[in-house]
């Protein structure tokens, strides 16, 4: 099999990771990177690779298939819209953009240029992930009604030393809540409108220290989500999933789906319902534990960018849906702000 050629735009810390998960995947190889810091040249001088200053000069230079842009999120939409100019196939992390507009000029150039976008919401691979989403689909718990999520946790004192991190856009809403609101979209479809309560009575900095948001979903299933990063609490995804070394696994479960049938905890499945099919608050509800193997998830996304950038699968997110998903945390960012309900389209 031919190898799979793959550029890396941005060679920070999450940059970093994807370039394990290439490393993992045989006929797959890093060939060239884009970053102009000292750090990236060191590491494709170790690597005994090509290092360019910026996106156009590696694409220019070189010989990619496909690229993967790890920049900070004010450059996504250069870059992206760089790598549509030499025709690739294009993974960028999340958000897709910083703004909505930025997002939806990325949609249209690149069904303009033919080519595929993929956001790098890396959530969506995991085994549990695709089968709550299957259990909740085909109406195991019956029809959806509801859901309740919570992000809750402790970030260290040393996190909010700059004092960008103190700003609004470094709260936890605009930091964590799009990969929830992802997460969220692929089980249960649309998120159609997004209130929120906010309080900063702890750190008092511009940025939210906790926030109650209210939703609704296209299929008329109501929602609650609590994010905050000023409470220990054993109750985030990283946590419940052990998804990284560096947030220690509870394997306590963050987030509820509720059906007419039954109701079921992610994303260690635990999938609840009465013994008799007809059964009510009158009969003993019991849990039924669904394994799902744990696996290395950016691994997984780095095989789909080869699939798809040759042609064998369809984007798992491509730049639409990653919008949608942005497009639901800045209305969720814009509720909390203004203290208004704000539907989408
Ligand atoms: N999927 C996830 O769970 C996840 C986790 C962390 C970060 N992210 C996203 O990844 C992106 C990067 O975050 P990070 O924490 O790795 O940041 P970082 O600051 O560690 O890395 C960014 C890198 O981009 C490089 N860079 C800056 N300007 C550049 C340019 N013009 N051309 C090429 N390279 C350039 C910097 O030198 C740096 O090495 C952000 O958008 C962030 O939201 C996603």
């Amino acid at each position: 099999m031919d190898v799979f050629r793959i550029g890396l735009i941005g060679a920070g810390s999450i940059g970093a990771r994807h370039m394990k998960a290439i490393d993992e995947v045989a006929h797959i190889d890093l060939v060239a990177i884009a970053d102009p810091s000292p750090a990236a040249a060191a590491l494709g001088a170790s690597r005994g690779i090509p290092v360019f200053a910026d996106a156009d000069s590696m694409l220019s230079g070189s010989d990619v298939e496909a690229v993967i842009i790890a920049t900070p999120t004010e450059r996504h939409h250069a870059d992206v819209m760089t790598a549509l100019n030499h025709r690739k196939t294009v993974l960028v992390e999340k958000p897709i953009t910083a703004t909505m507009q930025e997002a939806d000029e990325v949609t249209r150039y690149a069904a303009q240029q033919g080519c595929r976008v993929l956001v790098g919401h890396q959530r969506r691979y995991y085994p549990c992930a695709i089968t709550a989403r299957e259990i909740i689909q085909s109406g195991r718990i019956g029809r959806l009604m509801a859901v309740s999520g919570q992000w809750t946790t402790r970030k260290d004192d040393e996190y909010y030393a700059p004092q960008w991190r103190r700003d609004i856009k470094a709260g936890p809403v605009l930091t964590n809540l799009i990969h929830e609101f992802d997460i969220l979209r692929f089980i249960c479809g649309d998120i159609t409108s997004v209130s929120a309560e906010i309080t900063h009575h702890d750190q008092q900095f511009d940025k939210e220290d906790a926030v109650a948001i209210s939703l609704k979903f296209a299929n008329q299933a109501v929602g609650t989500f609590l994010l905050s990063d000023r409470t220990p609490s054993p109750w985030t995804w990283e946590m419940a999933l052990g998804e990284s070394i560096k947030f220690p696994k509870t394997g306590m479960n963050a987030i509820r789906f509720l059906g007419t049938e039954g109701a079921l905890e992610f994303p260690n499945l635990v999938l609840w319902r009465h013994a008799e099919d007809a059964g009510d608050w009158h009969h003993e509800i019991r849990p039924e534990v669904i394994a799902t193997p744990f696996i290395d998830a950016y691994v997984a996304q780095c095989r789909h960018l080869c699939a798809v950038a040759r042609g064998l699968e369809e984007p798992v997110i491509d730049a639409l849906n990653g919008s949608r998903s942005l497009d639901a945390t800045l209305a969720a960012a814009r509720a909390a702000t203004d203290g208004t309900r704000v539907t989408l389209s």
